[in-house]
């Protein structure tokens, strides 16, 4: 199996390449080779930028993908140059969407799965969906098979680790110093976060799985746990406690929208899916790696390459924090400072 990701050396991708290469595919790569890549010889790389169609066209022209992973788009115009230059050049066509495409309804019986409307609330989920949109119809009038999977939170090697609030926080430091951190509402949103060694998985064995071909599947793990169980996790992998503060999410999002706004678009809201159909047509798709055992490979991973997030200088996080503390102790106080 030839495959070809654009992309390559990102998180999620890591995980896919991963699994391509257990599976004994041939990977090549497309990205503009500014990431450290930590994945093993034997991966093809090709350096170019994905925006640029004639790139895309002379790669679909060089050889023939059985397969080809769009990692890294995120809007009409890209999807649109995919198409355009593997039209009838590649048997599939996995896309990386995402479970932002869904909104924040929650029904009945709480877990989302692929059949629930989608409505989505911010650009990212609304672009995604788009993109969604403009795969599926390139399936249905032959262009190529498509695949389209919607990771919810995925994490590790990598990246950096979320909290509740933001994307690249000073939780851990924090927490690891004993100081006291802070989460929204009451810490009782639901949620979801899968490593993203068991998310590549469902990319790597969808691939000329043509049970997949034409459908769209959720990517997590099966376990949901509230906010408060992801940060006790993320201690316990830090050996310490949490001391959790608990604020409303307008709150904490008024202080600096801009800082906050994955909490305002994402992480207020409950996440919690299920991956039951990619579970049944991929049956690959097992995910073995738990929460603690991933947020410590993490964690160490980000001390590794110097992106650990010190909690000092934090004016903003100190001073909310501060007051966050005062109003615990006595609200009539806090609430003139
Ligand atoms: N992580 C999550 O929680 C999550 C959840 C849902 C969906 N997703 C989806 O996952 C995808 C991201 O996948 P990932 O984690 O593997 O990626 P990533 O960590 O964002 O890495 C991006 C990859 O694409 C390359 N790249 C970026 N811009 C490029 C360009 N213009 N031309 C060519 N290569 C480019 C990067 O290398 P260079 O910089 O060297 O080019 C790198 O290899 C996105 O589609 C996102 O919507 C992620």
């Amino acid at each position: 199996m030839n495959t070809l990701l654009l992309g390559g050396t990102g998180l999620i991708s890591t995980g896919i390449v991963t699994h391509l290469l257990a599976r004994g595919a041939a990977v090549t790569m497309l990205n503009r080779g500014q990431r450290e890549s930590t994945l093993p010889s034997g991966v093809r790389a090709i350096v170019g930028d994905r925006n640029d169609a004639a790139t895309l066209a002379r790669v679909a022209n060089e050889t023939r993908y059985d397969v080809v992973i769009d990692m890294i788009c995120f809007a009409p115009d890209q999807a649109v140059k995919t198409i355009e230059a593997f039209d009838k050049r590649c048997a599939q066509l996995i896309f990386c969407s995402t479970v932002c495409t869904y909104g924040v309804k929650v029904p009945p019986g709480v877990l989302v799965d692929e059949s629930f409307p989608q409505e989505p609330i911010s650009d990212y989920g609304r672009n995604k969906l788009a993109c969604e949109r403009l795969f599926l119809d390139a399936h249905r009038t032959g262009k190529f098979a498509a695949t389209v999977i919607r990771p919810s939170c995925t994490y590790g090697p990598g990246n950096a680790l979320i909290d509740n609030l933001e994307f690249d926080p000073p939780t851990w430091d924090r927490m690891e110093k004993g100081l006291p951190v802070l989460c929204a509402g009451d810490g009782l949103g639901l949620w979801q976060a899968t490593h993203r060694d068991d998310v590549g998985k469902l990319f790597a064995y969808s691939a000329l799985n043509t049970k997949t071909y034409g459908e769209c599947y959720n990517a997590t793990r099966d376990e949901v746990f509230t906010w408060r169980d992801y940060y006790h996790q993320a201690a316990e992998a830090l050996g310490t406690t949490p001391r959790l503060l608990f604020m409303p999410a307008d709150w904490i999002v008024a202080h600096d929208p801009q800082r906050f706004v994955g909490l305002q678009e994402i992480f207020r809201y409950h996440g919690a899916y299920t991956s039951a159909k990619a579970k049944h047509d991929v049956p690959e798709f097992k995910c073995e790696i738990g929460f603690v055992e991933g947020v410590r490979q993490t964690l160490t991973d980000v001390r590794r390459r110097g992106k650990w997030k010190s909690a000092e200088g934090d004016k903003r996080m100190a001073e909310m924090v501060r007051i966050a503390t005062a109003l615990q102790r006595s609200p009539a106080v806090a609430g003139q400072g």
